[in-house]
């Protein structure tokens, strides 16, 4: 038997692997169910299988790849890193391409949150981080309960499971932890069902929640939250909205989480997302795009709740060399060349084509999101609208334009409520032509879906 993998794999070699993949791989497996391929070749936005099909790829690794796959920068500093000899695996020793990531990784945060600011290495995933950040925030405060949203994600293990909104996940385990569940402003299904200005009553309902003395929140260890949630649906938080959660929270002495796992390294138009805001957390959970492509997660808090003890938050694979060198050579590529400034373009170009569609294709219900964190709601526009005038979801559609785009070689992975919101998340280095092809057979999936 060969022990080498052949990355040259034919088509039927490719079908060979996605036979023994389902029976072999967990229950539990996910895009490869929605996307039975067998990637042999990336670079870019570009992916190839190895039944010689190329597709765009819109999901990017859920938003990892900032560049895209392989691109030079983050093959050149993986393959400089290689070849000088540095230890590979490292816990949580100093190392020259720690130093260099952590300077690199302040210099990009916004001074406010960067000045007087500590970072905690973590096991390399969002989730991770989302644990340490509460774990955190609970030895400094004495406290154990979290604020979290309705339509939030933090991750799988118990704690960040306890602060996600996403019920179908949560129900059959025991709760993470006592959590206060707040309404996350959503101007297409408000939780008011007042469309836009339910942002204005979220502020409110949490602000008198927290200070009613039979509302039933005992004081909690923080607050987390996106600026714009992911998995939730692409739902921006308005920017007046976040400043009044950052007012309401210091006022009351409860730390801020801000989670940006999904939304950092210049996704949404800015380098870090509070920026559009300009809220300074208390904390920021950051993972995904900062080891470019590698696995590397961090929280990044102010000095003054550094307090909890050594092995509090402990992990082994916390110093993963090859992912600071990728991470730090993939900031400092997205700050030189203004990647957060094109998303912002490109985003609001999109936004305009895809509100445009919608005109013609009713099942399209909503289009959001900013920079290139973008979502298309598809809805049944023959059911009941809600007091909004929002039609149902209709995920059964969604299946089928998802199919469609693959069919049409684009990949486009779902979320949000009842699956239906299609979830463009292609790399920051999209090129126009990228833009045009991906528009063209979305439009043309959705249409033939319809
Ligand atoms: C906002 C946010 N937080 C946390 C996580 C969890 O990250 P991971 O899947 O690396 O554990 C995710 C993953 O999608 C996320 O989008």
């Amino acid at each position: 038997m060969s022990l080498t993998v052949d990355t040259a794999a034919a088509p039927a070699a490719g079908e060979a692997i996605l036979r023994r993949q389902r029976t072999r791989e967990s229950a539990a497996r996910t895009y490869a169910r929605s996307f039975p391929i067998v990637p042999v070749r990336a670079n870019g936005m570009t992916v190839e299988g190895a039944d010689g099909r190329r597709y765009l790829d819109c999901l990017a690794g859920a938003g990892t790849l900032a560049l895209g796959h392989n691109h030079p920068v983050v093959l050149e500093a993986i393959r400089r890193t290689l070849d000088s000899g540095a230890p590979l695996h490292l816990l949580d020793l100093a190392t020259a391409e720690k130093d260099d990531f952590t300077t690199t990784l302040l210099a990009s945060l916004p001074a406010a949150v960067a000045d007087r600011s500590r970072v905690h290495f973590c096991g390399p995933a969002g989730t991770d981080a989302v644990e340490a950040a509460l774990k955190l925030m609970q030895t400094a405060t004495g406290r154990r309960g979290a604020l979290a949203f309705t339509g939030a994600y933090h991750g799988m293990t118990a704690g960040a499971l306890a602060v996600t909104g996403n019920v179908g996940v949560k129900a059959p385990l025991p709760s993470g932890g006592e959590v206060t569940r707040l309404p996350y402003p959503h101007a297409y299904r408000c939780p008011f069902g007042v469309g836009a200005k339910g942002a204005e009553l979220s502020a409110t309902y949490v602000e008198r929640l927290l200070d009613d003395p039979s509302g039933g929140v005992v004081p909690p260890a923080a607050m987390i939250l996106e600026v714009v949630q992911g998995e939730g649906g692409v739902v921006p938080a308005p920017d007046g909205w976040l400043r009044e959660m950052r007012r309401i929270t210091a006022e009351r002495g409860i730390p801020l989480i801000v989670d940006e796992v999904q939304s950092g390294v210049g996704r949404t138009g800015a380098m870090w997302a509070v920026e559009h805001s300009g809220i300074v957390p208390d904390a920021m959970v950051l993972s995904k795009a900062i080891g470019g492509s590698l696995p590397l997660a961090v929280v990044v808090y102010r000095e003054e709740y550094d307090g909890w003890r050594p092995g509090a938050h402990a992990g082994t694979f916390r110093g993963n060399t090859l992912a600071m060198a990728a991470g730090a050579a993939t900031l400092r590529y997205v700050a030189a060349n203004g990647l957060a400034e094109r998303a912002a373009l490109l985003g609001t170009r999109i936004i305009d084509r895809l509100n445009g569609l919608k005109e013609r294709l009713p099942v399209i219900g909503d289009v959001r999101g900013r920079g290139l964190m973008l979502g298309v709601e598809l809805v049944d526009p023959s059911g009941e609208p809600d007091s909004c005038g929002a039609h149902p979801a209709d995920p059964q559609l969604a299946v089928r334009v998802r199919a469609a785009c693959l069919q049409r070689g684009l990949i486009v992975e779902l979320g949000g409520r009842h699956d239906a919101v299609l979830r463009l998340l292609p790399p920051l280095t999209i090129t126009d032509e990228q833009v045009e092809a991906v528009l063209d057979r979305l439009a043309d999936a959705i249409e033939a879906s319809a």
